[in-house]
């Protein structure tokens, strides 16, 4: 039986790609393996919003290139792939094929190029380890920020028709799978022949047997009321909102080419907090853009102070070539953005912190997820927002939802029991 590794840098859109080649390759016999030594065929998917993510990529590609089998193949996706394209073969020696994001689509064609002698065997039987997947309702971005080299590899917004998606949702869900992440760069720009995105959740939440419903990302310039009422009044949607602010200030706003202002992005966060009072709100930050003042850069953390974010994905600005950033006058010495990120992690883990303590005594919904290897009884879940939690029951499988309660809190794990019903 022919193996295949996995190894996903980036973000969820990678992994649910990872995910949906090993279900084609798992239609043609490969099974996944957790040793690339062992494996015929290795696949790394790649970021490239920041150049240490390429530069991670790249020396574990070389790895896998030095202790692969000699005929195993070494596969390169994902973004990294569509911007370097077949230069990474050169690069790297060992690798066989580089197949970038915006190929994704294509993917049954290619394989069937790569592994020319395979059939497809049987349909893929995945047993099901968490009750939990992902699901691209759209690729691409329009908003070309002016750091991000996202819409440069990903290409142009394309919405992915909603019959194809409650199609994809209804036979996961038959598989098992209880809670779907619908994932896009800007899940608000979701367009079907008039299907927006909150009309995607409500059909989304039809679909019986799914339990939970998540989603991510939302452009805070164009997260609508409609969307976050549709939230509130879906119970099948989890109260958590993913709204990357990236700056507090309204010069760097305008430079980054984020077209909202620091007022305007507080407005929308008294909005999802008038509706869902205990939603978990969280972000994304980026500190050393490209001329920041260390005033400008205290905006940033005096609106990290006020809005007590549940987590922050936190960076120091990164050139990406080819952006328009790139091409801006960059007076922030990279001593000084590290230690800007440092200052805001520090705030911001001091803030998790608080909110995951403030926690301890509360009654949660959770949904359990995976299983600990060591201690079997004990399982990973997630409550109704986006705090993670361990709760030890038997006779539990993923997917299930209890109700529990807080009996403490270690650092940013709720620590739960079941309630007794
Ligand atoms: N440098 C640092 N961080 C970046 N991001 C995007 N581009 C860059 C860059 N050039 C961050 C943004 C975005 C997240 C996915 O990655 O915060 O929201
Ligand atoms: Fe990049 Fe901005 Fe698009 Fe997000 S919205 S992917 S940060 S260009």
């Amino acid at each position: 039986m022919p193996y295949v590794y996995f190894q996903t840098f980036g973000c969820q859109m990678n992994v649910a790609d990872s995910n949906e080649l090993c279900d084609r390759l798992g239609a043609r016999g490969y099974q996944p393996t957790e040793d690339p030594a062992f494996a015929d065929i290795i696949v790394v998917n790649t970021c490239s919003v920041r150049e240490h993510a390429e530069q991670r990529a790249q020396v574990r590609i070389g790895e896998y290139a030095r202790l692969k089998k000699k005929e195993a193949h070494l596969w390169v996706i994902g973004c990294m792939a569509e911007r370097l394209g077949e230069v990474l073969k050169k690069k790297i020696p060992g690798v066989t094929a580089v197949i970038g994001a915006r190929s994704i689509d294509q993917i049954d064609t290619i394989i069937d190029s790569l592994l020319p002698n395979q059939t497809i065997e049987s349909l893929s039987v995945k047993k099901i380890h968490e009750a939990s997947d992902f699901v691209s309702v759209m690729r691409g971005c329009d908003n070309y920020c002016a750091y991000c080299i996202v819409p440069y590899v990903r290409g142009h917004e394309s919405s992915i028709p909603a019959s194809i998606l409650i199609d994809t949702i209804r036979k996961k869900v038959e598989t098992g799978i209880r809670e779907i992440t619908l994932l896009g760069q800007n899940v608000n720009s979701y367009c079907d022949n008039g299907v927006d995105f909150p009309d995607l959740i409500n059909k989304v939440a039809d679909i019986n047997g799914l339990q939970r419903i998540r989603f991510t990302t939302s452009h805070p310039k164009d997260c609508s009321e409609k969307l976050i009422r549709t939230m509130a009044e879906e119970p099948k949607c989890c109260r958590h909102v993913h709204l990357p602010v990236q700056a507090g200030s309204d010069r760097v706003l305008g430079l980054m080419n984020r077209r909202y202002t620091a007022a305007q992005y507080r407005e929308r966060i008294a909005m999802i907090r008038q509706y869902m009072p205990n939603a978990d709100i969280t972000t994304d930050i980026l500190v050393g853009f490209p001329s920041e003042t260390h005033e400008e850069f205290e905006e940033t953390l005096a609106l990290v102070r006020e809005i007590r974010y549940t987590t922050a994905f936190m960076f120091a600005y990164s050139v990406r070539e080819g952006t328009a950033a790139a091409g801006f006058p960059d007076s922030v010495p990279q001593e000084e953005k590290l230690a800007r990120l440092r200052t805001l992690i520090d705030l911001q883990t001091d803030i998790t912190k608080e909110i995951y303590a403030g926690m301890a005594g509360e009654q949660v919904e959770l949904m359990l997820g995976a299983r600990q290897e060591k201690r079997r009884r004990d399982w990973m879940a997630r409550d109704n927002g986006c705090k993670r939690a361990l709760i030890a029951c038997d006779g539990a499988e993923s997917g299930m939802i209890l109700k529990a309660t807080v009996v403490r809190v270690s650092g940013m794990t709720l620590i739960c029991e079941r309630t007794a019903l």
